[in-house]
């Protein structure tokens, strides 16, 4: 049996990847801020409490998994940002927040989880950025999101460079604009959809393939 780790599993995109994971028949663990609030809506899972910004929690969470395997590791949490987040009006707390959540804290997770990954037979990890973050798309709202997932893709970039020679496929996600608390009501698709493509995507990512931003969809995107 495959083991998989999602972070941010309380709601939104991590509670339905860690539902379409468990009935492809994987061990997953889930992690979640309130492992009590969580019992009830993931019960088929395996919780670990986690708060993705305090190493601290970061290194209770290795502790935990000192001679587990991980398969397959997804790094989902994350936030929108400040309200007051544009170039003219910006909240700078709230920036430095979201690039915590949002690519720091990634980064800091993987650190963490690679004797556990390395333990798997073909080690997976992926990144849930936005298509919100690429460089070639000019868009200027919502600023300390799209800074955060710009530099969490750099960050994919380079463990794919990095981890290649261990064996370690990596791969930075764009869901797709999806019916969450953060996407909206409005939103164009259903988590299920969103879920079921991420993990047709985990599953066709090897290292021939590894480095590189892909679309719930299939399709590759630009950085
Ligand atoms: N929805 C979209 O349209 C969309 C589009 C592009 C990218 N994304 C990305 O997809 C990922 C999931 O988004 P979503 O739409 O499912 O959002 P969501 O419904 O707002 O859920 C966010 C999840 O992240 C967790 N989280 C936030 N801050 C955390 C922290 N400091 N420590 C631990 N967990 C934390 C939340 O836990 P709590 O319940 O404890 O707050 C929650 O489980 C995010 O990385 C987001 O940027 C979403």
């Amino acid at each position: 049996m495959q083991t998989i780790l999602i972070t941010g599993a309380s709601r939104g995109i991590g509670l339905e990847l860690s539902r379409t994971y468990t009935a492809a028949g994987f061990r997953v663990i889930a992690t979640v801020r309130d492992v009590p609030m969580a019992k009830d809506i993931l019960p088929f899972a395996e919780l670990i409490e986690l708060e993705v910004t305090e190493p601290a929690s970061v290194a209770k969470l290795q502790a935990q998994m000192q001679g587990e395997t991980i398969d397959v590791l997804i790094n989902n949490a994350g936030i929108i940002g400040p309200d007051l987040q544009s170039t003219t009006d910006m909240d700078f707390d709230g920036f430095l927040k979201t690039l915590e959540v949002n690519t720091v804290a990634p980064l800091r997770i993987v650190q963490a989880l690679l004797p556990a990954l390395k333990r798997a037979k073909q080690p997976k990890l992926a990144t849930v950025s936005s298509k919100m973050g690429s460089l070639s798309y000019a868009a200027s709202d919502q600023v300390a999101y799209r800074a955060s997932k710009s530099a969490a893709n750099k960050v994919i970039q380079c463990l794919s460079t990095d981890l290649k020679s261990a064996g370690i496929a990596v791969a930075s996600l764009h869901p797709g604009w999806v019916r969450t608390n953060m996407g909206g009501a409005g939103a164009d698709i259903a988590v299920t959809e969103s879920a079921m493509g991420i993990k047709a995507v985990m599953d066709k990512l090897t290292l021939a393939t590894t480095g590189r931003f892909w679309n719930y969809d299939g399709s590759e995107l630009g950085w």
